[in-house]
């Protein structure tokens, strides 16, 4: 992945525990604490090896770390220049994960080793909504709740959120139920 999003995980982890932690996790998975440069391309490994640290360190399930994680991207990734383009999406919580793909589509116009998720936004009924997430990666799906409570705190618009029991389409590693709170 991007070192953006590595950087995202040490600015996580310094703006919640402190520099010290996060060179006392830098020193477990084996980097050095000013290893990522945000348009450079690391292993998958690296990312998922700083989670399963971080999930270690503060007794935390791995998919807690991701949840809370995705939750503080959205606002994180928002201040850097790449993440303004989150605002073109719209201003609305809908418009925003309607444009989820074209968003990533826009970012590999920069970051053209990209592999991004895809997802389908379906609407069921009034204010019932399906967010359906396809990838090549695995066990990212809490970070798509975590993701999607950003975007909702975010917009000031409030949801109801729950990961269905079973993908609404076999080939999705996830979807998840949106319920928009009047
Ligand atoms: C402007 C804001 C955003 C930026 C700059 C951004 C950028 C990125 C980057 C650089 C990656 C790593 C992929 C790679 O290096 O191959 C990524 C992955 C990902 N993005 Fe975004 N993203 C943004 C917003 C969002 C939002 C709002 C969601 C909401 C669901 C989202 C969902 C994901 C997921 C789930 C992944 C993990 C990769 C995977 O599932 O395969 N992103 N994004």
């Amino acid at each position: 992945m991007y070192g953006m999003v590595n950087q995202g995980v040490r600015a996580f982890i310094v703006e919640y525990f402190g520099q010290r932690d996060w060179s006392e996790i830098c020193q477990s998975v084996g980097l050095s604490d000013d290893e990522f440069e945000a348009m450079a391309t690391y292993p998958d490994a690296v990312t998922y090896d700083l989670v399963k640290t971080i999930s270690a360190k503060y007794d935390m399930p791995a998919s807690q770390v991701l949840e809370v994680f995705g939750t503080f991207w959205v606002d994180y990734s928002g201040q850097t220049a790449i993440g303004q383009l989150l605002r073109f999406g719209g201003n609305d919580l809908l418009e925003r994960l309607d444009g989820l793909n074209e968003l990533h589509e826009r970012i590999k116009l920069s970051m053209p080793h990209l592999k991004p998720p895809s997802f389908d936004f379906v609407e069921l009924a009034e204010n019932v909504f399906s967010l359906r997430y396809f990838s090549d990666r695995e066990g990212l799906e809490s970070m798509v709740m975590g993701l999607v409570r950003g975007l909702s705190e975010q917009t000031g618009q409030a949801i109801e959120l729950t990961q269905d029991e079973t993908p609404a389409v076999s080939d999705a590693r996830a979807s998840f139920t949106i319920r928009l709170q009047e």
